[in-house]
């Protein structure tokens, strides 16, 4: 039981003591604090007072957990926590105003290529019970991700130029899908103004590259790549960033760097740039995620 807790809450054992102890402490100082204060009330100990001390301690719950967390170094996850209990009682209508009644963080990932980015998150992601891919958009026939999509069972778009662009941007089905976050994981169209705009600061991009340099129309692949050994490079890497109307232009998130050899390849290079992208990507999102 106590392993199932590590991995759902991501946490290690010291932690998952800690927040054991304050679930234990908030819910006594809760269930302290209601009966003082319902002894202030005079009503007699009846139905009505059951009623009304539930309502209470519902309501002190969280002030009580929150308040013990601080000095257990534990706020930020109950912050988080109680955040979800929230969304699953339904007050949490999601970016676009719908009311839904999942917890989830539903994530679209947009995808053109192999996928392999893709399925790291797949796998990252698999056992969060606060994260889920429900989506994978992708604009080439035939692609890797697809195969991927299916055989993980998670539903994949594939999308039009036209629609996309001059069209409703596809928008009704990522609300069908109530999609709250996208991740561009080799996504090679441009994303259109009003995509951007109905995922603000919720929408990320990796780039084989360190940004600003090696970015912009092009620079996708082994482009990039043979760009950086042409010009010498000592050094190229990953960039995640926050996606805004130029290409690779938004607010940088995240980089990781390794060494360009003089004996490397555009080939070489993709290898090592796919190690950083495999290693970092997943948990680089979940940290925005978590922001
Ligand atoms: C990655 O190199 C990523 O940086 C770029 O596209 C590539 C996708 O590779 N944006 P894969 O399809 O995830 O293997």
């Amino acid at each position: 039981m106590f392993e199932k807790l590590k991995q759902r809450w991501k946490v290690n054992g010291i932690n998952l003591l800690l927040i054991i102890t304050t679930f234990a402490l908030g819910g006594s100082l809760c269930g302290y604090a209601g009966r003082k204060i319902m002894a202030l009330t005079n009503i007699d100990k009846g139905t009505l007072w059951v009623v009304l001390y539930i309502i209470l301690v519902t309501l002190l719950w969280p002030m009580a957990v929150l308040l013990v967390s601080y000095p257990l170094g534990q706020f930020g996850f109950f912050k988080r926590y109680i955040g979800r209990v929230f969304k699953r009682l339904g007050t949490d209508r999601g970016h676009d105003g719908f009311n839904r009644l999942t917890p989830d963080i539903r994530i679209a990932i947009f995808a053109s290529g192999a996928g392999s980015n893709a399925q790291q998150i797949i796998n990252h992601f698999s056992s969060s019970s606060s994260v889920k891919i429900a989506l994978i958009v992708c604009n080439k026939p035939g692609a890797g991700i697809l195969n991927i999509a299916s055989q993980q069972g998670i539903p994949s778009l594939l999308i039009e130029r036209e629609r996309f662009f001059n069209g409703d941007n596809y928008l009704p089905e990522l609300k069908a899908h109530q999609i709250d976050f996208i991740v561009l994981a080799g996504f090679l169209w441009k994303i259109p103004e009003a995509l951007i705009k109905a995922y603000p600061k919720k929408m990320v991009n990796i780039h084989p590259a360190l940004l600003p340099k090696y970015g912009g129309k092009g620079m996708f692949g082994h482009y990039v790549h043979e760009a950086v050994i042409n010009n010498k490079e000592q050094e190229s890497g990953i960039t995640i960033h926050y996606v805004d109307e130029l290409y690779d232009h938004g607010a940088v998130i995240f980089q990781a760097v390794c060494a360009v050899e003089d004996n490397d390849t555009a080939t070489t290079l993709a290898q090592k740039i796919q190690v950083l992208e495999h290693t970092h990507f997943a948990k680089v999102i979940e940290d925005v995620l978590q922001k």
